[in-house]
């Protein structure tokens, strides 16, 4: 039977760049608190003008070339996504349209920090039912573009970005191993942003008022429950594998705090040296934070044939998941 292998990568960010200096001249902060709390030390920041489509064909294009496919091979297109260009249509139809990928389906899904692994969970089902071969999965946000620059809580956390997978169907021995994705309701006042959907629609006056149109975060609390739920779902993939962390080669997590990442990898057991970590150069890029980091560790050569990479991430929903990839 097929499964899934990610055969490319890709990733776009912004040139513009927002550091924790320049952030002290919007609010009360400090580089010491940001650093200290988030590891975070700057994040890539849009410009008026500049599309989120843009940066997905841009991500797209270079996992395409890195699996040596093109967009005519792809028949799924999937976008990871809580920021698309517009709410219709689907970002993803744009970027179908633009990479002239004529024959895929195409379409945006909202799991948002963990989107990117939702949508390796999809594909993977999708290929071993026999519905799709060659699948571009793309995470990508503008989450700059929904901060609010007056509430120091959030506005210190975010970035923007893209990361592109090229997932295709194999029957050889590497590939998707095991995938968990977990979803809890009674979390969806932890990170949320009421506005711009029918409850706030976005032509309303009490949206734009009441500052409905911002990201809003519990951080504390979403803090514990990352932690917590991030481990247990790790556990998971690598016992349905049959692995033991001491067997992973690389933990590639959402980053989302470099507090939690080391929480996570301590609690694995996984030296920090094994744990990738790019947060102090982007912030939190919510969906594309997972494929960039990994494009990154892949065209620096870091990540050899035969590694085995343990994903996981947490987000609003709350969602959750992990997946374990032999490379
Ligand atoms: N600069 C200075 N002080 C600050 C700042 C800031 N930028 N932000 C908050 N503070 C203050 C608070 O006001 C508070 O002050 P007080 O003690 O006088 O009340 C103090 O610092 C501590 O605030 P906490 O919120 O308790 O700080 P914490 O250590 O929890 O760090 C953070 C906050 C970074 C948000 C952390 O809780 C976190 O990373 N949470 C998880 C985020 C996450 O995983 N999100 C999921 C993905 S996001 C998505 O899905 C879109």
């Amino acid at each position: 039977m097929y499964h899934a292998s990610i055969a490319g990568t890709g990733r776009a960010v912004p040139e513009g760049v927002l550091t924790n200096a320049d952030l002290t001249k919007l609010v009360e902060t400090s580089d010491e608190w940001i650093t200290t709390r988030t590891g975070i030390k700057e994040r890539r920041k849009v410009v008026d003008g500049e599309l989120l489509s843009d940066f997905c064909v841009e991500a797209a294009s270079k996992a395409l070339e890195a699996a040596g496919v093109t967009a005519k091979d792809l028949d799924t297109i999937m976008l990871a996504t809580c920021t698309p260009d517009h709410p219709i249509p689907a970002a993803a139809c744009v970027v179908q349209q633009k990479l002239g990928a004529k024959k895929a389906a195409a379409w945006d899904f909202n799991a948002a920090c963990s989107g990117w692994l939702y949508g390796v969970h999809v594909a993977d089902g999708l290929i071993q039912a026999g519905k799709a071969r060659t699948i571009l999965l793309i995470g990508a946000e503008f989450l700059t573009r929904f901060v609010d620059y007056t509430d120091r809580g959030t506005c210190v956390l975010f970035g923007d970005g893209a990361g592109a997978t090229v997932i295709e169907a194999t029957k050889s021995d590497h590939g998707l191993l095991s995938t968990r994705i977990r979803s809890d309701g009674e979390g969806v006042c932890f990170i949320n942003m009421p506005g711009g959907g029918s409850t706030y629609p976005p032509n309303r006056a009490e949206t734009y008022e009441g500052r409905y149109g911002f990201i809003k975060m519990m951080g504390g609390e979403t803090f514990k429950l990352a932690v917590r739920s991030m481990v247990e779902v790790c556990k998971e993939v690598l016992a349905e594998s049959g692995f033991a962390t001491a067997d992973v080669s690389w933990l590639i997590p959402h980053q989302a705090n470099e507090r939690i990442i080391t929480a996570v990898g301590e609690r694995l057991e996984i030296p920090p040296e094994r744990c990738v970590l790019n947060i102090a150069r982007y912030g939190n890029t919510s969906a594309a934070s997972i494929p960039i980091a990994l494009d990154e560790v892949v065209r620096e050569g870091r990540v050899k044939k035969g590694d085995l990479i343990l994903f996981t991430a947490f987000g609003g929903g709350l969602t959750w998941g992990a997946a374990l990839v032999r490379w």
